[in-house]
């Protein structure tokens, strides 16, 4: 049997263009599938719009278009942003989709059929940038916890979900399963807040109109998370369950940032319960990007456009970037210096460098072919030995999203890898005809460690990866199998390398 693995992001309103908060997620899940895809699983990436509610009406309005135009519009930006980050998902989803709102009803029809839906009266307030109630008690000084702007009072007839029935449920589950809601500090948020006691929860609106219409009571639009998180299932053909939701549910994980947890790990799970189905394998916060030390608004104009960043230093620079300066689940901050520092530091020197070295040396001792390896030293067996256990660290680093560790890993091996040379210092083997077997050791253990190095690059950083892959005369797709040492052939052809990354002059970036 294959296995498969399914990811996703949330999916992103249509009322704001896309920033690097955006990018992040994807971009997270992008690598989560490629890698996977290398160690041989079936997988399927999701991603996608979320295109109904209040908000995304009100854009509209104020744009002076249906919200439908708006989303139709604004749903090119994400897709061509995607894009241009050489992002490989499977489908994507939007929830004004017919595939979409079939699932949304029958869900829904399903809860309110076994008397977990039911209608009542509404009072409290309302933020309506969050889409998010709050008891009186909830809200600060008055105004959102959460973003802290003012709330408006609601009195509307609704129906409600008996969230309070699966408390328990809840609860065993997340206990049960620490891997469950992950980083661990947010497992705990979670746990205060359940214990807290769950209240019903509001499912549908009568105050405005662009969402998906309760079935059997047109006054009424079904509440947009519960409509967006439904996503999850009907991208897969529920309720077919005989399609690729039979494959691939429950996910393997959803991406999302802190703000949106409660909303995938409280609520979510609790509609799946009472639909009868089984729950997310593992839901994943990361932290928020601030930039140049301050919070990224539209207000200070400081918001991050992922476009102008891929144009201004490339995609691969911009990819490796927000997935190595900040461990994934902690909040980080953004500056062009740091951007141009990695790309110097680690792209330019460690990774370009090595590359450069070694290939213009079997170009310079040995025309270019790939001699087959002679006698090894202790210097040898160590370079190779680490190069087989990063391999093995990233994966255990992958297993748990953190992606910054695992570049370290493999940063160790690049580094490894250029004192190794120093240390060997070919240049002087070369000069004595009895050690050329010993030259050829060490020219075959460089090269087989950096193809390792890109095939696991490959995940990452796709493009710089693959034209690595082809100075070192390797055009096999890339399989798991793969990731073992000794698979370059002697006799291969090295092609001399151009710089993968051109240093920036750090001085003029701000
Ligand atoms: N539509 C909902 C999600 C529904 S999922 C069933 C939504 N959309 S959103 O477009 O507002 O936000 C999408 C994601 O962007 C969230 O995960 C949020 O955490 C992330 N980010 C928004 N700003 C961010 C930063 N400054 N930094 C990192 N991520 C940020 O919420």
């Amino acid at each position: 049997m294959s296995r498969t693995f399914y990811v996703t992001t949330p999916i992103y309103y249509v009322n704001d263009v896309p920033h690097i908060g955006h990018a992040y997620t994807t971009l997270a899940a992008d690598v989560l599938a490629r890698y996977k895809k290398l160690k041989g699983y079936e997988v399927f990436f999701l991603t996608g719009t979320d295109e109904h509610g209040q908000k995304v009406e009100k854009a509209a309005n104020t744009a002076g278009e249906t919200p439908l135009e708006l989303a139709d519009r604004v749903v090119k930006r994400f897709q061509g942003l995607w894009e241009k980050l050489d992002i490989q998902y499977t489908d994507f989803i939007r929830t004004t989709q017919e595939r979409h709102k079939k699932g949304v009803s029958h869900i829904f029809t399903k809860i309110m059929a076994q008397g977990d839906i039911y209608l009542g009266e509404y009072e409290d307030w309302y933020c309506t940038p969050c889409e998010t109630f709050w008891t009186e008690t909830q809200l600060i000084d008055g105004k959102c916890p959460d973003c802290n702007r003012p709330v408006d009072k609601l009195k509307e007839e609704s129906y409600f979900f008996r969230m309070s029935k699966y408390q328990e449920q809840l609860l065993a589950h997340i206990e049960a399963n620490p891997d469950f809601i992950q980083p661990k500090s947010r497992r705990n948020e979670i746990i205060s807040f359940v214990k807290e006691g769950l209240r019903d929860l509001s499912v549908s609106r009568t105050s405005f109109n662009w969402g998906i219409p309760v079935p059997g009571n047109e006054k009424h639009v079904i509440y947009v998370w519960f409509d967006a998180l439904t996503n999850y299932i009907t991208a897969l053909g529920y309720p077919d369950e005989q399609s690729a939701f039979k494959t691939f549910w429950p996910v393997d994980v959803h991406l999302i940032g802190k703000d949106i947890l409660r909303f995938h790990a409280v609520y979510w799970p609790t509609f799946l319960m009472a639909a009868g189905l089984p729950v997310p394998k593992k839901v994943f916060a990361h932290g928020w990007w601030t930039v140049e030390g301050q919070k990224m608004s539209k207000s200070l104009q400081n918001v991050v456009e992922p476009n102008m960043l891929v144009d201004r230093y490339g995609i691969d620079a911009v990819r490796y970037f927000l997935l190595r300066e900040v461990p994934f689940g902690l909040d980080g901050d953004f500056s062009h210096a740091a951007l141009v520092h990695r790309i110097n530091s680690d792209l330019a020197n460690d990774l370009g460098n090595l590359l450069n070295r070694s290939t213009a040396m079997v170009n310079k001792y040995f025309d270019g072919v790939l001699p087959a390896p002679g006698p090894q030293t202790e210097l040898d067996t160590a370079f190779r030995e680490k190069t087989e256990a990063m391999v093995r660290q990233l994966d255990a680093c992958m297993d748990e999203l953190a992606f910054s560790k695992g570049l370290q890993a493999i940063w160790e091996v690049i580094s490894a890898g250029n004192k190794y040379i120093d240390e060997t210092a070919p240049w002087a083997l070369a000069k004595d005809p009895a050690k050329r077997e010993y030259l050829g050791t060490v020219m075959y253990t460089l090269l087989e460690a950096q193809r390792i190095v890109h095939l696991v690059l490959s995940a990452f950083m796709p493009r710089t990866s693959a034209k690595a892959l082809g100075y070192l005369g390797w055009t096999e797709p890339c399989r798991e199998e793969d990731l073992a040492w000794g698979r370059l052939a002697p006799g291969t052809l090295i092609v001399k390398a151009e710089a993968l990354f051109p240093r920036i002059e750090e001085k003029e970036e701000k």
